[in-house]
């Protein structure tokens, strides 16, 4: 579609007396896409109010994900769920978010002055993210009238969250509900998939073949199609990159070829959970993505963050790791040599560690409130130790990235389980927005 067209007008020897500046030169580096870089010229349509090439190409998207409207986004999930959250907030300002929600979705409340309520979540041994609290969530959506629920499924470690319960409750309450699934664009290629959400957000940088960050809004509820689509013109912008959409054509072009793709990568992932450690232990349950490799060293002398260093040291980069956890990311675009090369790499490390206690007390507790995260960032703050900040209001938000999940954000009370998680995570080599002082609001 939009490939094929722009390789038939490349053809034409068309002059590019327009946008962009680089003008398809030979001068510079040639492996980078300078030849295919454009603008909205006649006949190549607009992104933010698309009526021709790249409406076929949100109309084909929509297809492959049986949702009424599919948005384009070439700035993420981020611009997606920025879009979504404004548009469902203008009137009411109360919005319940999963606690562990990504940035994105806190610098949304910030940005829009929500006041957010929190839905606990439910770690592993490992603490990885595995679920809501489905009964907090209950109580939390009948406590008051909310603009939206967001959760995110699945979670960044790949486990899928019961969208079927957490839908039918929204719609009990007539509440709209937003997937944060910016990590499960490729579930449609297996039973995984679930389509019970107003609006989801999901990156294709992510897991399949987009260019980062190349993201999308899915949409099945079509009353909020209007004011999505404007505040995606708001987020997105006004240049699109071309390069991305070229990817996303190019992506929905071979879409088919990914069913059978995708099962090859089962195939070769069983060669990984089928391997027999002793001290690792490579997750492998029911409700989780397998295509997310997450390796605990809960019963292992070593921390995630050592297993990282451990598996560079054998030349392969992971996602992130955790302190008790490291997490790999696989996809359809995985060869057979690169299974074998992970098989042999574990072998020889969990040879080489012994078994241990390395069980972390960590959770994504949700401190006391005093202000909303918009008030709290206008105050003034000043910063102190860690170890002398038990007790004062936080003034801003604490993280490590990856994953990008605050530990506290803006004006919640900072308690000794915040400053013990921040030691331990420290200790564990994971690092954090901040090193040894934190911003109180005074
Ligand atoms: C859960 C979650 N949501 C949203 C995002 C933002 O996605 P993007 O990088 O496509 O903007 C991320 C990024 O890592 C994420 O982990």
């Amino acid at each position: 579609m939009l490939n094929e067209k722009l390789d038939k007008y490349l053809k034409n020897d068309y002059y590019p007396f327009h946008m962009p500046g680089a003008k398809r030169t030979d001068i510079l580096r040639n492996d980078l896409p300078y030849q295919r870089d454009f603008t909205e010229i006649d006949g190549f349509d607009n992104l933010n109010d698309p009526k021709d090439i790249l409406l076929e190409l949100e109309n084909r998207i929509a297809d492959i994900y049986k949702v009424k409207k599919a948005i384009i986004s070439t700035n993420g999930s981020t611009c997606g769920i920025l879009s979504v959250i404004r548009a469902l907030t203008y009137e009411n300002k109360d919005i319940l978010i999963e606690r562990t929600s990504h940035k994105a979705v806190y610098n949304a409340i910030e940005l829009n002055n929500l006041e957010s309520s929190y839905i606990d979540v439910i770690l592993s041994e490992n603490n990885a993210v595995i679920d809501i609290g489905f009964d907090d969530f209950k109580n939390k959506l009948a406590s008051k009238k909310f603009a939206a629920v967001v959760v995110t499924s699945p979670s960044y470690e790949g486990y899928n969250l019961d969208l079927e319960k957490i839908y039918n409750e929204c719609q009990k309450a007539n509440v709209p509900l937003v997937v944060d699934l910016a990590h499960g664009s490729h579930l449609i290629l297996n039973k995984d998939w679930s389509d019970k959400f107003d609006i989801a957000i999901t990156s294709f940088h992510k897991n399949l073949s987009g260019l980062t960050p190349a993201a999308c809004v899915l949409i099945n509820n079509e009353k909020y199609i209007p004011e999505i689509k404007r505040n995606m013109a708001i987020f997105q912008s006004s240049s699109p990159s071309y390069i991305i959409m070229q990817s996303i054509d190019e992506m929905v072009e071979k879409f088919d070829e990914f069913y059978r793709m995708f099962e090859i990568l089962e195939k070769n992932l069983d060669d990984i959970y089928n391997l027999q450690l002793r001290n690792l232990d490579i997750i492998d349950v029911p409700n989780k993505d397998r295509s997310k490799i997450l390796i605990s060293t809960a019963h292992s002398n070593i921390n995630g963050n050592d297993l990282q260093k451990l598996l560079r040291n054998e030349k392969i980069e992971i996602e992130m790791s955790y302190p008790a956890y490291a997490l790999l990311i696989s996809t359809i675009f995985d060869k057979k040599y690169a299974f074998e090369r992970l098989k042999k790499a574990l072998i020889k490390i969990d040879n080489k560690i012994d078994f241990g206690n390395n069980i972390k007390n960590f959770s994504y507790n949700i401190p006391k409130i005093e202000f909303n995260i918009s008030d709290a960032l206008l105050k003034n703050k000043s910063n102190v130790n860690i170890l002398k900040s038990l007790g004062k209001i936080s003034g801003q938000f604490v993280y490590a990235y990856p994953p990008g999940i605050p530990l506290i954000v803006p004006g919640e009370i900072i308690d000794s389980h915040l400053i013990k998680n921040i030691q331990d995570m420290q200790k564990n080599g994971i690092e954090l927005n901040i090193d040894k002082e934190i911003s109180i609001i005074d």
